[in-house]
């Protein structure tokens, strides 16, 4: 290592948390979820721990209903919809993704949702579905208080959403609204859950011991399988469960300033920078919308220092967002030996004057950022699994950074086996796309409770099949599970 190489190492150790340091936030996590969970300290408390109106994952096929569902997923960088079929336990799906731009995510919250609503007027015409009434899951990522099955309130926007209008307004309600003003398609909205609850549901399907559902993608966040005299805030008047999905929403874990021992002042600046200051702490150590950032932040200081690049930047770098976060993944795919990504990624930002060893040190930095984040996950797991006390537990984990950063399943499983109690045993799955094929899963429970309420109590369905044109493929669906349980 050269002089320059040694300080660099130096500047950047503050980004290794020792495993005493990771202890500490284990301890302060247990301790925020269980404010989050009691009457009594959950209003200030930061991580808010919802109650959702999940309470068994669908693990028998005569939980739910089989036949066609949409889904649609919103809580990134893009909105997806899909056509899901539920046959046996198996999914079939077919997707469709439309971007949300810039100004849709700043303006009001009508054009965000009649926008949802063309997409999905869209999506059935290419199918020639538009004359079905659809049962429908939503998968909205962001915080919500349930209210009920397909009911839910915006709490506070996250991960650079700020349509105006939205924040304390039940979520299903404005999207009803808005196909209601199109008038030319109907669905009846069964479900709304998080991607967290999304990603659970989806793997119980095949993983009978699923109980935690992980995202590490653009935001970050986590539910888990908690017993009911836990929840103080569940609601009372349902007394025949034992158990209820949570919604941690820890990406809030830190808001109360608990987490400052371990930021650094790089990760200071990326609040400051971002649209929410002060909010979701934990989600931008982790998340995939703010590592890149936190390396060009860092990178930023090494070249005004002169220890990189000759200490000649580009406009690129000093841009904000000017760092994606899938180049981290890149770049830590890349071998020594030729610095493959790395070099087009340099070229891409207008550092072609970078040196080998420059490679080597914006490498470097790239595997400490994205090393942290993954221990911060398992420290978060650990103390879900450790919450939980369940012998072996699956836990199903989707989003971006998980995915495609090369070693991050690595990182996760190794600390997490370090940081659980050792009696406790997990597995940490994959569960491709899960968020939307959860919320389809989701509602296929619901259209089935439906059913067997409208068989018993003689009322009308919320999912009837409804002949908009002489509909048949509800019709189908309807007989099929009235034979199947009665
Ligand atoms: C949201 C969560 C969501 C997570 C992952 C966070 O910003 O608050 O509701 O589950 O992102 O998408």
């Amino acid at each position: 290592m050269d002089h320059c190489q040694k300080e660099i190492d130096l500047l950047t150790r503050c980004l290794i948390l020792a495993d005493d340091q990771l202890q500490q936030i284990q301890s302060l996590l247990m301790n925020s979820f269980n404010d989050g969970l009691k009457r009594e300290t959950n209003p200030v408390a930061p991580v808010k721990m919802f109650p959702t109106f999940v309470r068994e994952v669908p693990d028998e096929k005569n939980k739910y209903v089989e036949g066609k569902f949409l889904a649609l997923d919103l809580g990134g960088t893009n909105f997806r919809v899909l056509l899901i079929e539920l046959v046996g336990d198996e999914l079939h799906h077919e997707t469709e993704i439309y971007t949300i731009a810039d100004e849709l995510r700043n303006g009001t919250g009508e054009k965000l949702f009649d926008y949802i609503a063309e997409c999905i007027f869209l999506f059935l015409d290419k199918r020639n579905l538009v004359e079905f009434r659809m049962p429908l899951g939503f998968t909205f990522s962001f915080p919500c208080k349930q209210e009920g099955l397909n009911s839910a309130r915006l709490t506070t926007w996250t991960k650079g959403f700020k349509c105006t209008g939205v924040e304390g307004e039940d979520v299903v309600k404005l999207l009803r609204e808005a196909i209601d003003r199109r008038n030319d398609i109907e669905v009846e909205v069964m479900a709304i859950v998080n991607d967290t609850t999304g990603t659970m549901v989806s793997c119980a399907l095949q993983n009978k011991e699923c109980r935690v559902g992980l995202i590490v993608g653009t935001g970050t966040n986590a539910c888990y399988m908690e017993t009911i005299e836990n929840v103080e805030l569940y609601n009372e008047d349902i007394t025949d469960v034992n158990q209820v999905v949570v919604n941690t929403e820890l990406g809030a874990f830190g808001d109360n300033n608990v987490l400052n021992f371990a930021r650094t002042r790089w990760d200071h600046t990326v609040d400051q920078l971002s649209a929410e200051p002060g909010k979701q702490i934990f989600e931008k150590m982790v998340s995939g919308m703010y590592l890149g950032e936190i390396v060009r932040c860092i990178l930023c200081e090494l070249t005004q220092r002169r220890l990189v690049f000759g200490g000649k930047g580009s406009v690129q770098l000093m841009t904000p967002k000017g760092f994606k976060t899938a180049y981290i993944s890149a770049i830590e795919s890349d071998s020594k030996d030729d610095y493959l990504y790395t070099r087009q990624v340099m070229a891409e930002i207008g550092l072609r004057h970078a040196t080998q060893s420059d490679y080597d040190m914006v490498k470097l930095i790239c595997s400490r950022i994205s090393t942290r984040a993954a221990h911060l996950v398992s420290a978060a797991v650990s103390t879900i699994l450790n919450k939980m006390q369940r012998p072996y537990t699956t836990v199903a984990v989707d989003g971006s950074v998980y995915k495609f950063h090369p070693h991050f399943h690595q990182l996760l499983e190794e600390k997490t086996l370090q940081l659980v109690k050792p009696e406790i045993k997990f597995d940490i799955k994959l569960s491709e796309d899960g968020s939307g094929r959860g919320a389809a899963l989701v509602a296929a429970v619901a259209t089935k409770q439906d059913i067997q309420r409208k068989i018993s109590t003689g009322n009308r369905l919320a999912f009837e099949p409804v002949n908009r044109k002489n509909s048949r493929m509800e019709l189908k669906q309807f007989l099929k599970s009235c034979n199947e349980t009665f």
